[in-house]
């Protein structure tokens, strides 16, 4: 385990168990109808490139990245969008890929985003949950795992930038932040 994590919060193996059983669904869901799925960079790379590699139907993909911080680029309402997707998803299933759901401010804009682009649908699927920092009342449709307010970084998640690497989920040792 690395020296700055407290605990490891999720094991491979277990986010690897639970990426198996949200395919299965996703794989009931579409029933083999092509998807476009996104992912909002850079912490759901990761799980979006294991779970992708579990789904049956066709699947194109591309990447956003928006922030509620920073100077305005591109705005969907309340984030900013600083790299939109290039495919046309008019009419198409869109499968939105987040690693966490912290406030829901990023999802609640891109869902109202990607609903303005007249989707054939639109689901949000999420590896971590923190429903105790919820702000806007936005749901995921799929969720991995609900966690507790703890600073958690692994499998894509970071603290200013370091710890995406980490094959795991691990609790970040206090005094690393509180240092900073
Ligand atoms: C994180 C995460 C979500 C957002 C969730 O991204 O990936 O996009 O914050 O927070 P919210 O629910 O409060 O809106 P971050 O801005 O840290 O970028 P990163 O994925 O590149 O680390």
């Amino acid at each position: 385990m690395h020296a700055d994590i407290e605990k490891i919060l999720l094991s491979e193996t277990q986010i690897a168990a639970r990426i198996t059983e949200l395919a299965c669904e996703l794989n009931n869901l579409y029933k083999g109808e092509a998807v476009c799925i996104v992912g909002v960079l850079k912490g759901s790379t990761m799980f979006m490139m294991d779970l992708i590699r579990k789904l049956d139907m066709p699947v194109k993909f591309d990447f956003m990245i928006a922030s509620s911080y920073g100077e305005r680029t591109i705005s969907a309402g309340c984030v900013n969008i600083y790299l939109d997707v290039r495919m046309d998803v008019t009419n198409e299933h869109v499968l939105l890929v987040e690693d966490i759901i912290d406030t829901g401010n990023t999802l609640s804009c891109l869902k109202e985003y990607f609903i303005s682009k007249q989707a054939k649908s639109f689901n949000i699927i999420t590896l971590l949950d923190k429903p105790e920092r919820r702000v806007k009342p936005i749901k995921a449709d799929y969720v991995g795992f609900k966690i507790p307010d703890q600073f958690v970084v692994g499998y894509g998640l970071d603290y200013a930038e370091k710890y995406r690497n980490l094959p795991y989920i691990g609790i970040l040792k206090d005094s690393v932040w509180q240092d900073n």
